[in-house]
């Protein structure tokens, strides 16, 4: 069995042509690739894509940037909302960012049980987050700050995100590293490329995530879908 883990917004979804085309392979090769989504948007919106997007039906959704884990049959992961909790106190969070005026807190949807979320504007992130990260440090709060998309500022659990996630599915499926593929394009895709696995960096990848990613990220020259195909071949999941 494999695992094919894939980030959706910039990285699955964005060529609709590709997709339909990358679908077929997914189909072929539904009885030995668990398909996993792994998105920073919440299960609701994430169905809400899949309703106006043609996306396969995956084996795992792992949402809210990695905080949580639904399988197809629409059970939460309990093991990892345990793993989450522990030393999470979403209120002392929000309270500690709340300090920060250049944050801007994302509407309820873009909120979790397990993620504290803002738009940050780019040409602030350079001094907020070290800011933001000294007044976690002094008020003794373990967690883990995200920002991508050069405006998407995520606050979550210390031991949550996409790529601990992905691990978590690993385990849960008892499947090797040697048999993962992990896709991205953006900043909080880094840690699921970094895994050890295969990797692909789809050609529409922006610098935040390019600029940090270790050389074995195969860096795709198609976009979306597209470079999802290309890293495929290059790992010989499929023939060329
Ligand atoms: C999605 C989520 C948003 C999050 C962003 C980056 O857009 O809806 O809350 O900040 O991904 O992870
Ligand atoms: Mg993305």
């Amino acid at each position: 069995m494999k695992l094919f883990a894939t980030d959706l917004d910039g990285t699955l979804v964005g060529d609709r042509q590709a997709l339909l085309t990358l679908n077929q392979v997914l189909i072929q090769h539904r009885k030995d690739w668990h398909l996993i989504y792994v998105t920073g948007r919440s299960l609701e919106l994430a169905q809400q894509l899949a309703e106006q997007e043609p996306l396969l039906l995956p084996d795992a959704w792992v949402t809210d940037v990695g905080t949580i884990i639904t399988y197809a049959n629409g059970q939460t992961d309990a093991i990892w909302e345990k793993t989450m909790q522990t030393g999470w106190n979403r209120q002392n969070v929000a309270k500690e960012a709340a300090r920060i005026p250049e944050l801007v807190p994302q509407p309820q949807s873009g909120q979790g049980p397990f993620k504290v979320s803002f738009h940050l504007k780019a040409e602030h992130a350079e001094h907020t987050l070290p800011h933001l990260k000294h007044c976690f440090e002094l008020a003794g709060q373990h967690v883990k700050m995200i920002y991508s998309g050069n405006k998407y500022m995520d606050i979550l659990p210390q031991s949550g995100d996409k790529g601990k996630a992905v691990c978590h599915l690993l385990d849960h499926f008892g499947i090797k590293l040697e048999e993962l593929l992990t896709c991205g394009d953006s900043g909080n895709d880094l840690c699921m490329l970094c895994l050890g696995g295969a990797a692909v960096a789809v050609g529409n990848a922006l610098p935040e995530l390019l600029e940090d990613i270790p050389a074995s990220v195969y860096r795709a020259k198609s976009s979306f879908a597209g470079g999802i195909l290309e890293g495929l071949i290059h790992f010989g999941w499929l023939p060329s």
